[in-house]
């Protein structure tokens, strides 16, 4: 099976990241919550796994992210990290899970590095719990941020549209990436911001920048069901469709239907 455009099989670290930010090579990230996608996307060469909390929306059909669990996470996580050989495995830290205090923070965070497998875990939010992830980095658990648009807070957004447009916001934002990397975080995922921002943290911060809907960065992330073209019903600007498995799957699926009821499948060399 090709590993597009990799030909290094060395498992990816943290500190690989760093190097490939340094040297200006561009970090791939998308989600997986399950070992027979989580196989095939590790095997075609990315960079980065993140088990997301949108599991939440895509695998259980809940509106927002707030309804997983960690043990739910935990389930997602280790499916992922038993199919995984190269790409960086993250766990998202769920809502509720690491936003009373950091003692919680860190408890919650050494149970999913004991029981998913995963390599690093990536928490959303800025100077509102800098203390919480400087405990987690202590415990010597690598941490991801998440800026801009963190999908956690809907309710106090009230919207999902693009964040950090104001100055005051945009300013917020800087002084908090200068912070997650001041602490010691490995990356940041900044979503749904302007491009200009985006560029400017990659400028200002020495930590791998990966964005979704912020234009260009260090790296991209997706969700995976949504650059397949799995569900037809979100197409926000930033997202780049690489196939349409909705209709795929959806002509397969008829096609097997029709097989079945008009005695198609099996024929003589299908049985034994
Ligand atoms: O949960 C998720 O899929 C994410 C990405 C959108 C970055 O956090």
């Amino acid at each position: 099976m090709a590993a597009y455009l990799v030909d290094d099989t060395r498992k990816v670290t943290t500190h690989r990241l760093m190097e490939m930010k340094q040297q200006g090579k561009k970090i791939a990230m998308l989600t997986s919550y399950d070992y027979s996608m989580a196989q095939i996307v590790d095997q075609a060469g990315i960079d980065i796994i993140l088990v997301g909390d949108s599991a939440s929306n895509v695998m259980a059909g809940n509106q927002t992210t707030l309804p997983i669990t960690i043990d739910q996470m935990i389930y997602h996580s280790c499916s992922v990290s038993r199919a995984v050989k190269r790409a960086l495995v993250v766990c998202d830290m769920p809502f509720g899970s690491y936003q009373v205090n950091a003692t919680e923070g860190v408890t919650n965070a050494i149970r999913i590095m004991k029981e998913s497998g995963c390599d690093a875990v990536k928490l959303e939010g800025g100077e509102e719990i800098i203390d919480t992830i400087r405990t987690i980095l202590n415990a010597g658990i690598p941490v991801m941020g998440h800026l801009g648009l963190t999908p956690q807070s809907i309710n106090k957004f009230g919207t999902y549209a693009v964040r950090a447009k104001e100055e005051a916001e945009a300013e917020k934002l800087v002084r908090d990436a200068k912070l997650l990397a001041e602490a010691g975080c490995f990356a940041i995922v900044l979503e749904k911001i302007p491009a200009a921002l985006t560029r400017r943290v990659c400028n200002e911060v020495n930590i791998p920048i990966i964005g979704i809907g912020g234009g260009p960065a260090d790296g991209q992330v997706l969700v995976v069901h949504d650059m397949l073209g799995m569900n037809k019903g979100f197409s926000p600007k930033f997202l780049r469709r690489y196939a349409d498995l909705f209709t795929t799957i959806t002509d397969a699926v008829g096609q097997y239907v029709s097989d079945v009821k008009t005695g198609d499948f099996p024929n003589a060399e299908e049985c034994y």
